[in-house]
């Protein structure tokens, strides 16, 4: 099966005209070969364009899934949730923004094959000049890099120094987001990881039954009065109170835990941002850094009204350290 036989793409793109490495390869993947004869309409009435590596044709805003592109160690840990597409013929969609950040952008991706399909939050870290912060060293004091020619890059600041700092804090955030799914923290399950983008779960808002909408930031959660607020905020806080423990258990510190890094899916807390994650033990200033973890969240629940001593769980947690 080639696009010869799609008329559509026909009228754009003769092959002929173009110089032999810009040609594009005309198979399909073998998994695609159209088994599903509307899978031809699935492209039928797009404006084609050719992905320069793989030659195969797709509308813009569109690729082939990357799942089997990548090394074994940068698919998501096993077991693996069966809504994860592994399909090499699924096509990722890009459906809009989720955040656009100060180091990292968060675009909503459809991940689909004809039979099925999953929303995939796409956290990209950014590698230009554009890219306007710098994390503190306080989080990486203790890490080393291992490449030396990655070290002198990103001692000297290079457009390839900048490429290696954002693959390494998405590489932080991929290994950070394994470990916290396998103890089974509530963390967004990681798909995958290629170079700067990392591909999660998406966690939507329980209140959109489309299930397209992001759940809202802690921070933007809206919160019933009366009775039943508070205890949805007590629930919040025992969750909340239960995630320190753990971290602390592991011997880390989120190191950034706020109600801007903690989506409430319903009931359901999920903390994500985990880049920047501090091992306690190797870190000196670790057991600081998971103190300040609790005293903001402590502090977001005494500002809701809730009767709870910031210091007290300061304490409960910090007695749990390793
Ligand atoms: N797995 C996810 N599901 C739904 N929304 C997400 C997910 N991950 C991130 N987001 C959205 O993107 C925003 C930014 O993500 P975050 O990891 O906090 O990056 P940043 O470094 O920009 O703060 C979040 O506040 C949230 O709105
Ligand atoms: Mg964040």
């Amino acid at each position: 099966m080639s696009w010869s036989s799609d008329p559509h793409a026909d009228s754009h793109h003769s092959n002929d005209q173009l110089p032999p490495e810009l040609r594009p390869s005309l198979e399909l993947r073998p998994s695609l070969e159209l088994r599903h004869p509307h899978e031809l309409q699935h492209f039928a009435g797009l404006t084609l364009s050719f992905d320069d590596e793989t030659g195969s044709a797709l509308a813009p805003g569109r690729r082939w899934s990357t799942f089997n592109d990548v090394e074994r160690g940068c698919r998501g840990p096993d077991p693996r949730p069966d809504w994860v597409i592994e399909d090499a013929a699924a096509v990722d969609t890009e459906l809009g923004v989720l955040k656009t950040g100060k180091e990292a952008d968060v675009f909503l991706l459809e991940r689909a094959t004809t039979e099925a399909s999953c929303l995939l939050a796409a956290k990209r870290y950014r590698s230009s000049e554009h890219r306007q912060f710098h994390r503190s060293s306080v989080y990486t004091e203790g890490r080393t890099t291992r490449r030396s020619r990655d070290a002198r890059a990103l001692e000297t600041g290079s457009t390839f120094g900048r490429t290696v700092a954002a693959a390494q804090w998405a590489g932080a955030e991929w290994a950070a987001l394994r470990l916290l799914y396998a103890e089974g923290l509530p963390v967004p399950y990681p798909v995958q990881i290629d170079g700067t983008e990392l591909l999660l779960e998406f966690i939507p808002d329980a209140d959109d039954p489309a299930g397209v909408t992001a759940a809202p930031r802690l921070q933007q959660a809206s919160v019933p009065t009366g009775a039943a607020g508070s205890e949805l905020l007590w629930d919040w806080w025992h969750q909340t109170r239960d995630v320190l423990v753990s971290f602390a258990r592991l011997g880390l510190a989120h190191g950034d835990l706020s109600p801007y890094n903690v989506l409430a899916a319903g009931r359901r807390l999920v903390v994500i941002d985990v880049p920047q994650i501090v091992d306690t033990v190797s870190n000196p200033r670790g057991a600081e850094l998971l103190a300040r973890d609790c005293t903001t969240m402590a502090r977001w629940f005494v500002g809701r009204g809730l009767p709870v001593e910031p210091d007290d769980l300061v304490a409960t947690v910090l007695a749990e350290l390793r």
